[in-house]
Order: C-alpha cells, then structure tokens, then sequence
C-alpha cells in the first residue's frame, strides 16, 4: 500500500511547495493530509488538480499518517515531530530544530544518502544555503579534497516565508507611490538595499544563517576538518539565493577539470560562458530543479583555489526539493518505517 502522506505548514511557501513537488514528482501515495496551524484550518491548498482541506495540526494529526514532510517552524517541529514518530511516522523536517542532532541524519541526496540508513524516524533537511552549496562542493571534495571554503550569500527573501515575499512587494509599490516604506519582517527596509544579518545574531559575532552553514556543511560532508567561513546577506530577489564560493583545495584543479568534473555531477547544471554572457542568475534557476553553476575560474592569489558562483531555487532544491528526494530515498529502500 502506497503511504499516507502529511504536509505539516500546508499553507506556507515552502509548503505549497512540498504539494506541488509531490505531484509532480509522482511520489508515491494513498492520501495526501494538509496541515497548519488552527488560522488556516478549513481554508483550500491545491495539489494538482485536486484541492485540499486544511486541517488543524494537533497531537492526533498523525495516526495512519507514514510520512510528514514538515515546514512549520522550528518551534512547532521541537513540539510535534516527536509526537509523529511516536505515531510511527517518518518525518522530513526542513526546520534547524533537529539539524545538529547527533541522532538526526542531515541529508542532501545527492551527497549523503547513505545516513538515511541509520535515521530514528526523524531526518532533517538542511539549510536552503547550505544545501546548494554542498551540491557543488561534495564532487569537487570527491575530486581534489577541500581544505577551506569562503562563501558570501546574496539571498532571497522567500527564505524567510511568505510574510517577507509580501514585505518586499509592499515596500515597492510604497516607495514607487512617493510613500514612507513600512517594515516588520526584517529589521529595516529590504527594497532596493541589502541585508548583512539573515537570522540572529550569536556570541561570535556571526549570524545563526552564517553558522548553520560553517556546521552543517561538515556534518554533511563527513568531514570535519573543512574550515569554512561564511557571510549571509538577505537581497531584494523573490526566488533564488546565489553564492559566491572561494575554495581551497589541497589537490590542483584547473578551471577546466573543475568545469568537467560539476558537468557530470547529480544536480548540477553547469551555465558558464562568459563570452556569450552565460552564467547563473536567480532569475534563471527559479523555477528550476537543479543548482546552477558557473563563473568558474583559478584563485589567482593561493597555489590551489577556485571560485565560483552557484544559484538555486532555495524553496525548490533549498526546501520542497530536497525534502521529497529525501522521501524518494527513504521508499525506494524501505527506509519508511522506525527502526
Ligand atoms: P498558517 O498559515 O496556518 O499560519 P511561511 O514560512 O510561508 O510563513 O509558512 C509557515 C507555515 O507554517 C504555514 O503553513 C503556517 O500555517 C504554519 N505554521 C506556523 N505556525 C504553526 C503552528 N503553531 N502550528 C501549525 N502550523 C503552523
């Protein structure tokens, strides 16, 4: 019997997501639950040519249920993914919650799938950055080893949830009438300027965002020893976080052998052509499936280095994506149960 699926935070943009992605995918399913918090219940989801009813998630949500993709919030998957596993149910969270959990796999399927063989019921998505980033980084690791990354994220406020997609369209149509721009989503106006402060900020001086990208990149990799360094800045774009990458490594690779080696890597669209204007730009990768690389070159300054710039769809292979490849794994080696 195909599972019965629930999408917990329905409502919300990664949520929506999650349906559309489900569908067309195909993934596999007997029934399909929409669930957010008691505001939305009742309210109607698409998913696909069907519409779905919102229901209020409780502590009963999940009986019957065998897989819960969650995107509600950190504090709702603390409360409620633990209630889901007690009901027997798999749950994909995309929340940090559980991220840096020593017994939560952290998993992009194109660089990890194998720790989904020792998840406990829940397995966590990682950070939108992050995920684009190791998507690149695992074969160029695989190929020449890593020793430390630079990255400067530009990156979109769909991240932050709906609320911020309307604060950026608000401030727009505000400043283009000649009014004052009002904020409360982010702490200052994000139309026409730049954010360097994506979540709170920590003991170190970092951002949280900064941070999550430093630990769950070595958590995912599976290697600890890669130092990297990271500064996260929120830009005025709907859909699409791109990066600029510094990577040193400790074998040489030209920009040629690294251009061969991202075009046959999982997940990877390589767009480079500098002559013709060809390279990744967020406009281009939302939308899309894969992780868009290019801009290509040698680090000039260090014996072994590259750059590069990579853009995704955050809420696609960022979020929704991901999440349901993880599902696919999960199925496809009959993983969908608690061990
Ligand atoms: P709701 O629409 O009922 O508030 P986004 O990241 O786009 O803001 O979406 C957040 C999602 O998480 C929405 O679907 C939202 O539902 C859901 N959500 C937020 N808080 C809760 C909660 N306490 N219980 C259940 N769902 C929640």
């Amino acid at each position: 019997k195909n599972p019965v699926v629930a999408v917990v935070g329905a409502t919300g943009a990664v949520g929506r997501e999650m349906l559309d992605t489900l569908v067309r995918r195909n993934f596999p399913h007997s029934e399909v639950r929409a669930l957010a918090s008691s505001r939305s219940a009742g309210s109607k989801v698409e998913f696909g040519s069907k519409t779905l009813t919102v229901q209020e998630l409780t502590e009963d949500s999940f009986v019957g249920v065998d897989l819960a993709l969650f995107s509600a919030g950190g504090s709702t998957s603390e409360k409620f993914a633990p209630c889901a596993v007690k009901s027997g149910c798999v749950v994909v969270d995309n929340s940090s919650a559980w991220r840096m959990d020593p017994a939560v796999p952290l998993v992009v399927p194109e660089v990890n799938p194998d720790d989904l063989s020792w998840h406990k019921g829940i397995i966590a998505n990682p950070n939108c950055s992050t995920i684009q980033m190791v998507v690149a980084l695992k074969p160029i690791h695989d190929a020449a080893r890593i020793k430390r990354v630079v990255v400067s994220t530009y990156q979109a406020v769909s991240g932050t949830g709906q609320k911020a997609i309307v604060e950026l369209e608000n401030q727009v149509r505000q400043l283009f009438n000649g009014q004052e721009s009002t904020n409360s989503v982010y702490p200052h106006r994000i139309a026409f300027n730049c954010l360097p402060q994506i979540d709170v900020f920590l003991d170190n001086e970092y951002t949280k965002e900064e941070m999550k990208m430093v630990l769950e990149t070595k958590k995912i990799m599976g290697d600890d020893s890669i130092r990297l360094t990271a500064t996260t800045v929120r830009v005025p774009v709907f859909y699409g976080h791109s990066e600029s990458v510094n990577i040193e490594t400790e074998k040489k690779l030209t920009s040629k052998e690294a251009r061969a080696i991202l075009s046959q890597a999982p997940g990877v669209r390589v767009l480079d052509n500098p002559g013709e204007k060809i390279y990744p730009m967020p406009i281009l990768a939302a939308g899309e499936d894969e992780t868009f690389v290019g801009r290509i070159r040698e680090d000039e300054s260090i014996e072994n280095g590259l750059n590069m710039f990579i853009v995704a769809d955050n809420i696609r292979k960022g979020a929704a994506l991901n999440a349901v490849q993880i599902a696919e794994v999960l199925l496809e080696r009959g993983l969908l149960r608690i061990a």
